[in-house]
């Protein structure tokens, strides 16, 4: 069993990492609750597989546990659908003294009150469920309406990947890649070294992907718990990708393959401004790219470059860019001329 602490002001709280976690959940779940109810929020498909496994261990430990279930997908992570969920905890019995317990990929959340998350997606387990940020989306855009409110804990069994689609599975590693090119050489060599065993899902080498990249977003949301400068570094390949993602409409890329471009074209502006060499920029593209094949997507040049200016990070018309400096290392600047903006962008059409 790993125990990675998280740091942040508002509450320190602990990643608890093992293969068969979800099976021992209710121990962990029972220290924390005391004598609180538990209510289990989750996701039909995650219900069917894994359900059982945790509303067993709970009863086993003694706590007296609801499972209340939410539609599906990003679709449904909007305002309307935590309503319903607050009104059902209700109806059940929910007070102060209750725990929630959020399984799901990151699609689930909670606030209000103290939350356990047990994440079931790479993408959640090696961010999402870290960190604290949570929100709905608005007609008007992804993640606009939300607030910081920090688990009592975070249980992460990777044995549950097992029965993630491929595609969802592929798609987290990316943002594990990510932690790695940010500040975890070691993270990065593991996927240069043990590609093949990583997309066979081999447990050893999962478990330690997840942990490595666990301890880098542990390490920077102590740092930083409200995004005031360090946390910025979590965003390399999000400029471009959320600007990827909102031009395809969401129905193209899932969030993490929209980042591995957007790490691509940072790889490449990185380069052109002679920040990066060009060995290591072959590095991490091809690290990128060997992970599966990533969708075509279809877009226009140009109107990437007007969300990239309407994006919130642009101050002024300069779009801040979180660019790799070495493996292990990247620096936030603002001072990228448009060109090459676009030749990174065009450079994504080109690989494709
Ligand atoms: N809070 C943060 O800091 C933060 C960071 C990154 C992403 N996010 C949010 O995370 C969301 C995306 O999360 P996601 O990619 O996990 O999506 P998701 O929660 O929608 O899960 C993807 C799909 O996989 C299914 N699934 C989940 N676990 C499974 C399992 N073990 N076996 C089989 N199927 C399983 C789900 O039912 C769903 O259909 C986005 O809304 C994004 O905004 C939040
Ligand atoms: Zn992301």
């Amino acid at each position: 069993m790993i125990r990675i602490p998280v740091h942040t002001p508002s509450r320190p709280y602990e990643v608890v990492l093992g293969s068969g976690l979800l099976a021992r959940a209710g121990e962990h779940i029972g220290k924390l609750a005391g004598r609180g109810r538990v209510f289990v929020i989750t996701v039909p498909p995650v219900r069917r597989r894994w359900g059982k496994v945790l509303m067993q261990s709970l009863a086993e430990s003694g706590a007296q546990a609801d499972i209340l279930q939410m539609a599906d997908g990003e679709p449904f992570k909007r305002l309307a659908t935590l309503e319903k969920l607050a009104e059902g905890l209700v109806k059940l019995g929910a007070d102060r003294g209750a725990i929630l317990i959020a399984l799901g990929g990151g699609v689930v959340y909670m606030r209000g009150l103290d939350v356990i998350q047990i994440p079931t997606t790479v993408l959640a387990q090696v961010d999402a469920a870290i960190g604290g940020k949570t929100g709905v989306n608005l007609q008007s855009g992804k993640n606009l309406l939300g607030t910081f409110h920090q688990p009592r804990a975070v249980l992460i069994d990777p044995n549950v990947l097992t029965t993630l689609p491929s595609r969802e599975y592929r798609a987290g590693l990316y943002e594990a890649l990510k932690c790695g090119i940010i500040g975890n050489v070691e993270l990065f060599r593991l996927f240069e070294d043990h590609r093949r065993e990583i997309l066979d899902r081999d447990p050893v080498v999962i478990e330690k992907v997840i942990a490595e990249s666990v301890r880098l977003k542990a390490e920077v949301v102590s740092a930083d718990e409200r995004e005031g400068g360090l946390r910025q570094v979590l965003n390399l390949g999000h400029t471009i990708g959320h600007a990827l993602e909102a031009e395809t409409r969401y129905t193209q890329l899932l969030h993490g393959e929209a980042v591995a471009w957007g790490m691509i074209a940072a790889t490449q502006i990185a380069l052109a401004t002679g920040r990066l060499d060009p060995a290591s920029a072959e590095r991490i593209t091809s690290a990128t790219v060997s992970l599966g094949k990533l969708p075509r997507v279809k877009f226009q040049v140009a109107s990437v470059l007007k969300r990239l200016q309407a994006d919130k990070k642009t101050r002024q018309g300069v779009v801040h860019l979180v660019l790799p400096t070495q493996i292990g290392k990247v620096e936030i600047v603002n001072d990228v001329r448009t060109s090459v903006v676009r030749s990174a962008i065009e450079e994504i059409e080109s690989l494709q």
